[in-house]
């Protein structure tokens, strides 16, 4: 993780500095210590804005100024932040990472950041989270590349960020649990970009363990023996044609103390998606793009990097994380289209697609941990339907809930940190459109219904039992990306992990 750090005056080993330079009716702005700094080095940076036929300070614009007298480093990066009084966070942490960029273009490899007082925001505010977005960008996934690592020539490596305000302890204790939020979204990230030949059920249960267990999480494994006694027969037959055994991952995170109320001490769950790889099964996909199915445990991989940030950051809440764990693999020992299997909950399912498999292991997952937990809400991940990024692309998940409140919190949290979701209707048709002829329920609707992503919805809320607080975000175009976005590298996105810390902050922490 990129290093930063905080102070009150420029560490001397720094090559590069940053100012930030403000934008107000369409011209630059010097505010006062950019002013300052502007003094001391004869006013280059003024003219340096005066020559410039584009930079005038809008919001993520940036000038380079190499070689100037007085300046004591190297390079002076201007950049702007626009009307930095009406800046959200989330624009001031793009800040951060497009001095990343940045410095990286230039081949700079430590820099530090001149703060200055923007109305509407503190200084420290502003540092932590211009910091916190360079963490975020920072984010690269190179461990099987060995030839650029061992010649490190081509890939600049930032070695630290230093801000400089007087609030330097503000700063700090802000940017602290900020940090281990990313330290989260960097095991979601990290897990989604694993291949599946390294990250299938066994590996990614001993990874939960490993990573999580020294935090104080309780983490539990179940095997497909366990599973088996307890009758997930749904989520078994998902991973019965693999050569890779099934497992299911419970972790538990206290964070409220033994003398909290009962009612507070009821957990939040998070249930996740973990088909560490889809090939369809018997129902096999099409060859292009199937390499795409190793982040096919995507919500898994989002459960997980959340549980991580919760405990990292020592939140005051009893969560739940249940990751459900199986490669949907074709062969002899695979399940069939029209076999039928029988659930946890005891309701047999008609699997007529082997493909719609998502739902099958979340079934016995959402079941199980309802049994065992009595969670006062559920709320599950999973990239489950190619159909929700027919309707919402790669800008918003889409919520499905049984709740009123729920799906509102869900969307505002979002909204917050950049991680959008929408909330999708639910209506009894679709409910209706898995009614089997032969079993309980059938794993797809039927042809002429539409709405894949809504009927999976509906399967999925028959093992939801009645008063339990539901919602399913189906994160099929949000937890890979194929663009760089600003504090996301193209790639695993780690989606999710920032929205629920936030929903869980907001609404479930010390309440
Ligand atoms: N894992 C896929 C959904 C998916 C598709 C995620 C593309 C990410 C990108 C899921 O298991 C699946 O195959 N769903 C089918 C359901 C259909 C058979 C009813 C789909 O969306 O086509
Ligand atoms: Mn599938
Ligand atoms: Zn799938």
């Amino acid at each position: 993780m990129l290093k930063t750090g905080f102070y009150t005056t420029k560490p001397a080993n720094n090559s590069a500095l940053v100012v930030l330079i403000a934008n107000k009716a369409g011209k630059a702005v010097i505010e006062s210590n950019a002013s300052d700094f502007d003094k001391k080095v004869k006013m280059a940076l003024s003219s340096a804005i005066k020559a410039s036929a584009n930079f005038t300070g809008k919001a993520r614009q940036s000038l380079i100024l190499t070689g100037i007298a007085g300046a004591e480093v190297d390079h002076i990066v201007l950049l702007g932040v626009g009307n930095a009084k009406e800046c959200s966070l989330t624009d001031i942490e793009a800040f951060g990472s497009v001095v990343v960029r940045t410095l990286k273009m230039h081949k700079i490899s430590q820099a530090s950041i001149l703060l200055d007082s923007f109305d509407g925001h503190s200084n420290q505010s502003f540092a932590a989270h211009m910091a916190y977005g360079a963490v975020l960008e920072d984010y690269s996934f190179d461990q099987y590349k060995t030839k650029s690592k061992s010649k490190g020539k081509d890939k600049v490596e930032i070695k630290k960020l230093d801000f400089i305000l007087s609030e330097v302890a503000e700063a700090k204790k802000l940017f602290t649990p900020l940090q281990k939020i990313a330290e989260g979204v960097f095991l979601t990230r990290d897990l989604v970009t694993e291949p599946a030949n390294v990250l299938y059920p066994e590996s990614f249960a001993a990874r939960a363990k490993k990573e999580l267990t020294p935090m104080g999480v309780k983490v539990q494994i179940l095997t497909d023996k366990h599973m088996e006694k307890l009758g997930m027969g749904s989520l078994l037959s998902v991973g019965q044609g693999s050569a890779r055994p099934s497992r299911m991952v419970i972790m538990q995170y206290d964070g409220l103390p033994k003398t909290a109320s009962a009612k507070q001490k009821q957990p939040i769950a998070f249930v996740g998606k973990g088909v560490t790889f889809d090939t369809g099964g018997i129902s096999l996909k099409p060859a292009a793009g199937m390499d795409k199915m190793k982040w096919d445990m995507g919500g898994a991989g989002t459960v997980t990097g959340l549980i991580k940030a919760l405990a990292g950051r020592k939140a005051k809440v009893n969560v739940i994380g249940v990751i459900a764990l199986a490669e949907n693999m074709p062969s002899s020992t695979a399940t069939r289209p029209g076999d039928v299997v029988t659930s946890m909950s005891g309701q047999t399912i008609e699997v007529l697609n082997t493909d719609a498999e998502g739902r099958l292991v979340l079934a016995d997952a959402l079941w199980h941990t309802q049994e065992k937990f009595k969670p006062k809400v559920v709320i599950d991940l999973a990239t489950l339907t190619g159909a929700i990024i027919v309707a919402l692309g790669h800008e918003y998940a889409g919520i499905f809930s049984n709740d009123e409140e729920l799906p509102k919190q869900i969307a505002e949290a979002g909204e917050a940190v950049d991680e959008k979701a929408w909330h999708m209707p639910m209506c009894k048709a679709w409910d209706k459109a898995i009614d089997s002829p032969i079993a309980d329920i059938q794993n797809i609707g039927g042809a002429s219904t539409g709405a894949g992503s809504a009927t999976a919805a509906a399967f999925l809320q028959r093992f939801i039992k009645k008063g339990t607080a539901w919602a399913h975000i189906d994160i099929a175009g949000m937890a890979w990306a194929d663009k760089d976005r600003p504090t996301v590298p193209k790639g695993g996105t780690g989606y999710g992990v920032r929205l629920l810390d936030t929903l869980v902050k907001t609404h479930y922490e010390g309440k």
